[in-house]
């Protein structure tokens, strides 16, 4: 087989860069170790910034987030018994965010690219890539009991944080720069109306808690846990109350408990890889770099690193600029550190620590006084809520 971009990953960093080229007619083929109906069972971010949801229009699967996604203006940070709105719209100069569950993103893509006819090869076993520092790269994997071979001008590791792709670069040629967090978030998705029509972040002293959402009519909420916590420890029950304590009274008071539709606990970490290529190899999305969700950043991310790799490409196909291809994984690095810092802010303000006492304690909270109660600093949180601009391919 041969193509001109192979893509390992069918997640939403594969599958949008994917769509984008296909439309560019530039021929792509993304090999995929799970099955569909695996990836779509993933409850995964829901925070779009205004640069990914462009993008996503720019790709021609706009119609059912533009028909059901929830355009938010602002969110709320609660501690101290208060609640601070940042307005989002009115700080950035009429940026806002859109509230659309990650796994519909997936399924759009995957629908537009049956639609068009782009080939995904759902069950490839042992994915390799090869020859990335020459000019012939090449994918072989197993498929159906046969081995395929899938020649190539590029291959793009979009295959996330356990992938293959980061893991056949010869490991002394990378840096890894990581923090593992001593805590996870416990998220539950339940059929209930949301507390508030927009997010809220809460510190409190039992933990941080989250108030999101999928819709008018389904919820998604989030309370921190020990590193060593077991889903099934927590009843629905125990959940609801556990949120309610670490939510200010007027919102508690509010809230519609029901069953839970999924439950589950995430572990939380800071990681980046430098350089994100290798010759022809380039890593994008969660292979490359993950953050805390706390910022709303990792699936935002994915995106900013498609829409460099996919002007580049366009670049190269259309103009021969080779010359950009080298320069991929500067510009995507640039990004990534800014929403690494902000997440890892984020993270730090909000969360209760192990080893945090009663000095930590009080900054936290002023820090909290202080960004909610300056011009300056509102600001500063909602240009990178918001998204900070993607860097222009020249
Ligand atoms: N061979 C082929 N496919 C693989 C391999 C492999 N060796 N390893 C992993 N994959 C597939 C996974 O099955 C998955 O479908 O690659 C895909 C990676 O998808 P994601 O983990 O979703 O990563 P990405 O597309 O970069 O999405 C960005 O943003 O909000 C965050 O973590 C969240 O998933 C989200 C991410
Ligand atoms: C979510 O809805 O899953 C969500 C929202 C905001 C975050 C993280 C997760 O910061």
């Amino acid at each position: 087989m041969k193509t001109q971009v192979a893509i390992i990953g069918a997640g939403p960093s594969g599958l949008l860069l994917g769509q984008l080229l296909h439309r560019a007619g530039i021929d792509n083929v993304i090999v995929e170790r799970k099955d569909p109906e695996y990836i779509l069972s993933r409850i995964r971010a829901g925070v779009l910034e205004q640069g990914m949801v462009d993008l996503l229009r720019e790709a021609g699967v706009n119609e059912r987030m533009d028909a059901h996604g929830l355009v938010h203006d602002g969110f709320e940070l609660a501690f101290d018994g208060r609640c601070e709105r940042i307005d989002l719209k009115a700080l950035t100069g009429g940026r806002t965010v859109m509230v659309y569950g990650q796994t519909e993103v997936t399924r759009d893509l995957m629908e537009a690219r049956a639609a068009a006819g782009a080939v995904t090869l759902y069950d490839a076993e042992n994915v390799q890539p090869h020859g990335m520092q020459s000019d012939s790269p090449y994918l072989t994997f197993e498929r159906n009991g046969e081995t395929v071979r899938l020649d190539c001008d590029y291959i793009a590791g979009c295959d996330g944080f356990h992938g293959v792709s980061r893991q056949s670069i010869p490991q002394e040629t990378l840096k890894i720069f990581e923090r593992v967090y001593p805590f996870g978030w416990l998220g539950i998705l339940a059929e209930t109306p949301p507390v508030s029509h927009e997010l809220i972040y809460s510190n409190h002293e039992r933990g941080f808690a989250l108030c999101s959402m999928r819709s008018p009519t389904r919820t998604r909420y989030y309370v921190q846990v020990g590193a060593e916590e077991q889903v099934e420890d927590w009843s629905d029950e125990r959940f609801w109350e556990e949120l309610k304590r670490r939510l200010p009274a007027t919102v508690a008071e509010q809230l519609v408990t029901g069953p839970s539709i999924e439950k589950s606990i995430a572990p939380l970490r800071s990681f980046v890889v430098e350089p994100m290529q290798y010759g022809r190899l380039f890593l994008l999305g969660d292979a490359a770099h993950i953050v805390p969700p706390t910022g709303a950043k990792g699936l935002n991310l994915a995106a900013s690193d498609v829409s460099t790799l996919y002007r580049i490409l366009l670049k190269v196909y259309g103009e021969g600029r080779t010359d950009l291809l080298e320069k991929y994984s500067s510009i995507c690095l640039r990004r990534v550190w800014k929403a690494e810092r902000f997440s890892w802010w984020m993270t730090s303000i909000l969360h209760r620590f192990p080893e945090t006492d009663a000095f930590s304690q009080r900054l936290q909270k002023t820090e909290l006084d202080y960004f909610t109660g300056s011009a300056a600093g509102r600001k500063t949180i909602a240009e990178n809520y918001v998204g900070l601009p993607y860097e222009a391919i020249e």
